[in-house]
């Protein structure tokens, strides 16, 4: 066979690839002429030695164990990042660097970073429910009293998101800050009083550009509209032949009416905002409901990504909250919780609109109204929708320093 002349050419044809391949693969091993490698780079000697097993301490190892552990610490780790990106667009919003509008890309990036995590920490739930609830029954006990309503990143990052302190569910009868000490209670007291990312948001819409009264005057031109286009229409229904749907529509068109009287009524508003159904100043629903209106407009296009993504991320609380407890519910039914709660009736009082902060951007939706009665605005009479940033002076001579 190997006089073959067949076989020889394919032999060294095979040779040649090899030797192709090999160059390919041929590199220099830079972390041999030394600088930092990947471990220590990413100092895994601490993390990957930090699974320390409950039960394996107390000489009854049991498997699942180690999963419950990395999943936690997977959690805490992105509860990390969030805050990270949190802290920085808070400081972006605090520092005033918001005022040029540039930035707005960068808060933007960030926010819609903290919603792609959150989406993710709401399916990571899946495959810690790989465990039965017997497999958990068997370690359990030896976690017993840590719990994860001790997560001091969690709550801090309820707390600078703009989560409600009067709004929490009882825990116990307890204040959910008596669950930590000295530094840790420090840091929430702080997170407590720091402005929260609502608030700073709240600001940042309230100059939403168009709304000065002796300029465009948004909130003054709407009101009319609305109540013209309401009136307009009771007009032409009231012509109508006395029919079944002639009462429905003019029903219809009262409660419409009430409705807007009630959104145009600045007391009413505060009256919501005491009851903490409303979250938002009056000026700054205003704002958003303007960005909301013209949010084709150049200069409104990034401002509703954003107020998009702030949804997003109270959606995305609700669900990872929801997830949690379902899984709960499926490993422990109905027994108290290693924290002392009672466990699912605890949690499931938490999946709730108390612990929504943008609650306003939701209700928005409630008053759209058809897009004729929404305030004409022009290029050429209305330039602040199209002359952004840093070089519309009369948007940066605010008196508020924020
Ligand atoms: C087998 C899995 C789990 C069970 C059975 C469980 C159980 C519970 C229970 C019963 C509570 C209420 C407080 C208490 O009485 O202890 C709670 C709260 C909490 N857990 Fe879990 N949990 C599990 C997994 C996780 C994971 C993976 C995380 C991720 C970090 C987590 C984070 C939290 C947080 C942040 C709270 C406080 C929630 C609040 O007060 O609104 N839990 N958990």
């Amino acid at each position: 066979m190997s006089g073959c002349p067949y076989f020889q050419r394919r032999h060294q044809l095979i040779n040649k690839l090899d030797e192709e391949v090999d160059d390919s693969q041929e590199g220099t091993n830079k972390a041999s002429k030394g600088g930092i490698i990947y471990g220590d780079y990413l100092q895994l000697d601490k993390i990957v030695t930090s699974q320390l097993l409950q039960s394996e301490l107390k000489g009854n190892k049991i498997h699942d164990e180690h999963l419950f552990i990395v999943t936690h610490q997977a959690y805490e780790l992105w509860f990390k990042q969030i805050l990270w990106e949190l802290d920085s667009v808070r400081e972006i919003f605090i520092s005033g660097h918001v005022r040029d509008e540039r930035n707005m890309l960068k808060v933007n990036t960030r926010i819609h970073r903290i919603v792609m995590v959150l989406r993710l920490l709401v399916d990571q739930f899946a495959v810690l429910e790989t465990m039965t609830a017997l497999d958990f029954y068997d370690f359990r006990e030896y976690l017993s009293p840590a719990s994860g309503f001790q997560s001091l990143q969690f709550r801090l990052l309820e707390n600078k998101i703009g989560v409600c302190d009067s709004g929490r569910v009882p825990y116990n009868r307890r204040h959910y800050r008596d669950n930590f000490k000295g530094q840790e209670s420090e840091l929430l007291l702080r997170s407590e009083q720091e402005p929260t990312l609502l608030q700073l948001v709240e600001k940042w819409l309230e100059r939403t550009p168009g709304l000065e009264e002796d300029g465009f005057n948004f909130w003054g031109k709407l009101q009319t509209n609305i109540f013209e286009g309401i009136r307009k229409e009771r007009e032409a229904t009231e012509k109508m032949p006395d029919s079944e749907f002639k009462e429905e529509k003019m029903d219809e068109l009262n409660k419409q009416k009430d409705l807007f009287v009630s959104l145009f009524d600045e007391k009413r508003h505060e009256h919501l905002l005491s009851k903490g159904e409303r979250r938002l100043s009056y000026k700054a629903l205003q704002g958003a409901l303007m960005i909301y209106f013209y949010r084709e407009e150049p200069r409104f296009q990034v401002p509703f990504q954003l107020l998009t993504s702030l949804m997003d991320i109270d959606t995305f609380m609700t669900k990872w909250r929801y997830n949690h407890v379902c899984m709960v519910h499926r490993m422990i039914g109905s027994k108290t919780g290693t924290g002392g709660s009672s466990g699912y009736l605890y949690l499931r009082s938490t999946v709730s609109d108390r612990y929504k902060v943008f609650v306003d951007l939701f209700n928005l939706a409630t008053f759209l109204v058809p897009r004729d009665w929404v305030p004409k605005l022009s290029p050429n009479e209305h330039p602040f929708l199209y002359t952004a940033e840093c070089c519309d002076s009369s948007y940066f001579s605010s008196d508020d320093s924020d």
